[in-house]
């Protein structure tokens, strides 16, 4: 079976062909972030008129980067939920106009339940169940996870979600926009010692988060210490320190109350090499194995929708001709395919 994943829910137009029996046979990506960076964020309206111009054309590029024609596939997953209503339309009209017309089925996916089992795609050897770390610019979440829509929720964030935190700490030390990944090269020529920013909600019991302090310390640090490119330097670090130590001391515990034996990290802060690293010295810790996709793959992409699609619709699951998208969507509400 080959099914054309589709992703549209921010500022990417992304997609990809996954074949159950060849693996990813292509995909393609474009970028809005220099459509959106004079604003400082993304501009909703403008993403969704992006994705208009841009979701057939990358198509078309997919297909002949694949050798296929639209004939050849077997099956549409397209993203619907959460993100931006605008942006979520254009490729949920898309996949479900396309579907119709081939005369084949659809599933309408959640996002981040593509963030969360793209890692097996990358990683054959990776079986349920495991321990996954949902790190993104909209969501922060501790699963336990025991199959495709399988979900338990262990921990959240109270507040801002980890990119989020990333972001905005990038914003005010004037990194632009989007910052994660800014503000993490700066942290590498930041001193480590310099300062130390609390690990929040760590000395009480619990799974939970709270990022949205940080943001505030390192605001306030900046303006005791002046913007200096060196204090800047030392305040990222510190940042990315407390914030991968924060996620750390989650996962561990979460690693030997569940006891399951593997660990996933997904979503775009799943990039970040110092969390990678920390992450797999505590799961080496607790005799698990850890596992992330390539960073290509962490952040927004049209595989991740097309390998997740391609499980459910392997499972016969599909939905009727409605369009619907959803702006807000608990991933614990997911059941497994058929179900
Ligand atoms: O999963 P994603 O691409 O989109 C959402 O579903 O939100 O995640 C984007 C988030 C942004 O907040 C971005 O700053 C963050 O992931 N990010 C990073 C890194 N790469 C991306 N944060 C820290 N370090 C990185 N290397
Ligand atoms: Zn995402």
């Amino acid at each position: 079976m080959r099914v054309l994943g589709i992703e549209t829910s921010c500022d990417e137009t992304a997609v990809a062909i996954y074949d159950g029996e060849q693996g990813l046979l292509g995909h393609q990506l474009f970028s809005q972030v220099a459509l959106h960076a004079e604003y400082g964020g993304v501009v909703p309206e403008l993403a969704s008129r992006d994705h208009v111009r841009k979701a057939l054309p990358l198509i078309r590029a997919l297909l002949a980067e694949c050798a296929l024609e639209l004939k050849d596939i077997d099956g549409i997953a397209y993203t619907a939920g959460p993100g931006l209503v605008g942006a979520l339309l254009v490729g949920a009209s898309i996949g479900r106009s396309l579907a119709w017309t081939l005369g084949i089925p659809a599933v309408a996916m959640h996002h981040m339940e593509g963030h969360l089992l793209i890692p097996m795609m990358e990683h054959p050897d990776l079986e349920f169940p495991f321990l996954a770390l949902l790190v993104s610019g909209g969501h922060t979440m501790l699963v336990d996870v025991q199959g495709v829509g399988r979900y338990q929720l262990l921990g959240e964030s109270m507040d801002d979600a980890t990119g989020e935190a990333f972001d905005k700490t990038a914003k005010l030390l004037g990194l632009g926009y989007p910052g994660g990944p800014a503000l993490a090269r700066l942290a590498e020529q930041g001193d480590p010692t310099r300062f130390r920013f609390p690990r929040p909600m760590t000395d009480r019991p619990g799974l939970d988060f709270s990022f949205s302090g940080l943001k505030t310390f390192a605001l306030t640090t900046l303006q005791k210490e002046g913007p200096s490119e060196k204090n800047k330097a030392d305040i990222a670090r510190a940042f990315e320190d407390a914030v991968v130590d924060t996620l750390a001391i989650k996962c561990k515990r979460a690693l030997t109350q569940t006891r399951l034996p593997r660990l996933v990290i997904a979503g775009g802060v799943s990039a970040n090499t110092r969390l990678r690293q920390r992450l797999a010295e505590i799961a080496q810790e607790n005799n698990a194995k850890v596992f992330y996709a390539r960073p290509e793959f962490c952040t927004d992409n049209g595989a991740m929708i097309a390998y997740a699609g391609y499980l459910r619709l392997r499972a016969g699951e599909s939905q009727s001709l409605h369009i619907g998208t959803r702006a807000r969507w608990d991933m614990m509400e997911l059941r497994p395919p058929g179900a």
